[in-house]
């Protein structure tokens, strides 16, 4: 079932032209990432959908006016289809992060077109850009960007507050994306108990709690250790491969680019290659092999630790089947 969030009579009809057309090409691309991606655990998309996901043309944007103005980007050109993983890649001060912020609908192009899901992203107006990024995109920072005196549980159901959901439902989807991270048993934890490659976990599960089909994340790793990497890197590994999520991610490192199936490099605000990534996949995340039943939350030893198998089971709830792996 559809559930409203609490808007007028404007807001429900935007939430009706925009959210639900989402929601519905949402299941349709799960469906066939399902169909596409039994025999070779995602790794590679034999049919690519007619719709790219993501379709931008001749995008340009300015910062500043007149003599001050400065061409971050000049004229990107990028196509980029449900299910991959995208790293984008180049110097310091290329348009990585411009890039990334008018994918994420964060900012706007100066001139261009950008589609999303076959919808022109320029035609929207602010709140239906909010509703966009809502119900479709997550985001992940260098910087964690998680509420400081705020426990895992609390900072994870911060984007469904949004959706009006009962804070029992809250809670249960809460847990259930920090079951998927391996945090099940750091729920009442806050940031200053917990470490960087933890932290940047719990953002993971706060950007995928809404079950968004893109995931963009900003130089993940910039602030991790090279095993904590390793370890972020796996994750992000297994959510695109078993949950479908489509993720697009800056870093400047060429390990990290390596877990990626397609390295988009940008030099001087363009796009200056873009290659596909051919290669096995990485040795998937150890996981829990079953989340905790949503009545069980009530505090952290409630649950069970971290660790354990990988997962075999069927996730519905997040609106996809995770594979066997
Ligand atoms: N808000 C802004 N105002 C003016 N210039 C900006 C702004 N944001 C970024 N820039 C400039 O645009 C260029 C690209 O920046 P950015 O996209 O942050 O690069 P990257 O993420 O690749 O390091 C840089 O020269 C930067 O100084
Ligand atoms: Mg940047």
């Amino acid at each position: 079932m559809v559930r409203l969030p609490s808007v007028d009579a404007v807001g429900c009809m935007k939430f009706y032209t925009i959210a639900v057309p989402f929601m519905l090409s949402s299941v349709s691309s799960f469906l066939f990432m399902q169909a596409s991606c039994k025999n070779n655990m995602g790794y590679a998309l034999d049919h690519k959908p007619a719709t790219p996901l993501i379709r931008l043309r001749n995008i340009t944007k300015t910062y500043g006016k007149g003599v001050a103005a400065f061409q971050a980007l000049r004229g990107i050109d990028l196509t980029i289809h449900q299910g991959e993983f995208v790293a984008i890649m180049g110097h310091s001060g290329s348009g990585k992060s411009t890039l990334m912020n008018l994918l994420g609908c964060l900012d706007t192009p100066t001139t261009g077109t950008y589609h999303y899901q076959g919808i022109s992203v320029g035609d929207l107006d602010g709140d239906q850009r909010a509703l966009l990024r809502r119900y479709a995109l997550g985001f992940v920072f260098q910087g964690f960007n998680l509420l400081a005196r705020t426990n895992s549980l609390e900072n994870v159901e911060l984007p469904l507050i949004y959706r009006g959901l009962s804070q029992k439902k809250r809670d249960s989807e809460a847990v259930r994306s920090l079951f998927s991270v391996g945090l099940a048993s750091k729920l009442r934890s806050t940031p200053s108990e917990l470490s960087g490659g933890q932290q940047q976990r719990v953002a993971i599960a706060r950007a995928i709690v809404t079950e968004p089909g893109t995931l963009f994340a900003d130089e993940p790793t910039g602030n991790l250790d090279s095993a904590t990497t390793r370890e972020i890197m796996a994750l992000l590994t297994r959510l695109n491969a078993e949950m479908g999520i489509t993720i697009l991610m800056v870093t400047h490192e060429d390990d990290v680019a390596a877990y990626a199936k397609r390295i988009v490099r940008i030099t001087d605000g363009l796009i200056a290659s873009d290659m596909s990534v051919k290669k096995e996949p990485p040795a998937p995340a150890v996981i829990q092999a079953k989340p905790p039943a949503p009545d069980s939350v009530k505090t952290a030893e409630d649950v069970p630790p971290s660790g354990g198998a990988p997962s075999t089971h069927s996730h519905s709830d997040f609106g996809v089947t995770l594979l066997k792996s």
